[in-house]
């Protein structure tokens, strides 16, 4: 039977969902939908005596990376129930038909009901042009005939407990799909698994660390702005960088330091720019000054509740920037800046918006000279754009000889998350 290692036979009671799942960080309306299957499949007689149909067809949609196939394998382990499984792409690459295998997985799931199936990357089968081809035409119809259940093509009973397969797909691409296949009574609930919040990267973060030998001093919810549009595998991968980080550099844990290492190795990998070790030295010197701009949540306070609207920024080194940058550190820095400068506060980008070449001077500026103070760097604004000079600069305005607090300024608004630029690799 060629799904037969395919197939997985329950283990552990129905029912027992939850906790078993710590390993998997999603949204709360995931688990509903779990808890609203699971209670299904306890007892699916109870809706067919009262002549309800209940969900025959879940899509998990969402990028890359974000845990649909971990949620899926979870399931099959710890669901307690029969959960057949394949990829769309297995449907489209083998010898026998496709439409031959959708029968036979149902089939197996069906006498073995209740019971889960699953296809990953369904838009091998169920994309807008599968009905195009006519081999893939016949998979596709195959699909929707086990979807609707009738008894002429799947040989079951409308109400008999045969039916209570519940069919879960996922793809990365929701909006390629067939309409005809998503529709209600075939696809009836639909679940978006996004890009982790910040809160989810932190737990995503716990999960994948665990077993892993961590520094007193990591603290990843200090990282959550640097890793703003990362996926679940995209953190996992960072946990396992910085490992290998880690004993690179000879140390017996892992550090924080190293973790901020490979962000800012990913970093500049992203940008295609290639650095030697002495150059990586000078970029760690460049990433104070970035920090004026690109200011990170430990340097950040949040603000208190009195005035919650106060924006409080302070510089690693509150007196100097050094800056004895090579050109490609000088761009990076010239663009994170701009991307910040874009990303933020309305104001900020008024001010800037006809004085682009600020920035160029400034990054010039710190190619030029081995060090640049914060006030030299306002000084020279200035000089270009007295006018709008205020409002530029406000944001990143500090009194050097007073520790605390920036005055507060009423158009400033510090919204806690995301609103800082994306690492650059990731765009
Ligand atoms: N939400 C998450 N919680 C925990 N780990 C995750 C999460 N999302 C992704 N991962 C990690 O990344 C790996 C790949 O994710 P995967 O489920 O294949 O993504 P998708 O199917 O959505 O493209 C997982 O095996 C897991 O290790
Ligand atoms: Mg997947």
């Amino acid at each position: 039977m060629a799904y037969a290692e395919n197939f997985i036979l329950p283990v552990g009671n129905v029912g027992e969902t939850k906790s078993m799942y710590k390993e998997v960080v999603l949204g709360g309306d995931v688990w509903d939908l779990l808890d609203e299957l699971m209670i299904y499949m306890g007892n699916p007689m109870q809706y067919y005596e009262k002549g309800v149909q209940f969900v025959r067809g879940v899509l998990l949609s969402g990028p890359p990376g974000t845990g649909k196939t971990l949620f899926a394998r979870t399931l099959a382990k710890e669901s307690g129930l029969p959960f057949v499984f394949a990829s769309g792409a297995e449907f489209t690459d083998s010898e026998k038909s496709g439409a031959a295998r959708i029968n036979e997985m149902f089939s197996i799931a069906r006498r073995n009901a209740p019971a889960f199936v699953f296809v990953d990357e369904i838009d091998a089968i169920a994309g807008r042009h599968a009905r195009k081809d006519p081999r893939r035409r016949a998979t596709f119809e195959a699909l929707i005939a086990q979807l609707d259940g009738e008894k002429e093509k799947t040989g079951v009973d409308r109400f008999s407990l045969r039916q209570a397969v519940i069919f879960i797909c996922a793809t990365n691409r929701p909006d390629e799909l067939d309409l005809e296949f998503v529709r209600a009574g075939r696809i009836d609930r639909r679940l978006y698994i996004g890009l982790p919040d910040a809160k989810q990267r932190v737990q995503i973060f716990g999960v994948h660390s665990a077993g892993k030998l961590l520094a007193e001093d990591v603290n990843f919810e200090q990282l959550v702005f640097r890793t703003v549009v990362f996926s679940g595998a995209d953190i996992r991968n960072l946990v396992n960088e910085a490992a290998i980080m880690s004993v690179r550099k000879g140390h017996s844990n892992i550090f924080q330091q190293d973790i901020i290492d490979v962000l800012d190795k990913q970093l500049l990998e992203g940008m295609g720019v290639l650095l030697t070790e002495e150059e990586q030295q000078k970029c760690e010197a460049s990433e104070t000054a970035i920090s004026v701009f690109y200011p990170r949540e430990d340097m950040v306070d949040q603000a208190d509740s009195s005035d919650g609207e106060l924006i409080k920024y302070r510089w690693d080194d509150p007196h100097v920037i050094p800056a004895n940058m090579t050109p490609e550190v000088s761009e990076l820095f010239t663009r994170e800046l701009t991307r910040y400068i874009e990303e933020t506060e309305e104001l900020t980008i008024n001010a800037l918006k006809d004085n682009r070449h600020i920035l160029d001077m400034i990054a010039n500026e710190l190619l030029e000279k081995s060090r640049i103070t914060g006030l030299e760097v306002e000084e020279k604004i200035k000089g270009l754009s007295p006018v709008r000079f205020e409002d530029f600069v406000k944001p990143f305005q500090i009194n050097l000889d007073e520790e605390g607090p920036l005055p507060h300024n009423d158009r400033l608004r510090y919204q806690p998350l995301d609103i800082y630029p994306a690492p650059l690799h990731r765009c």
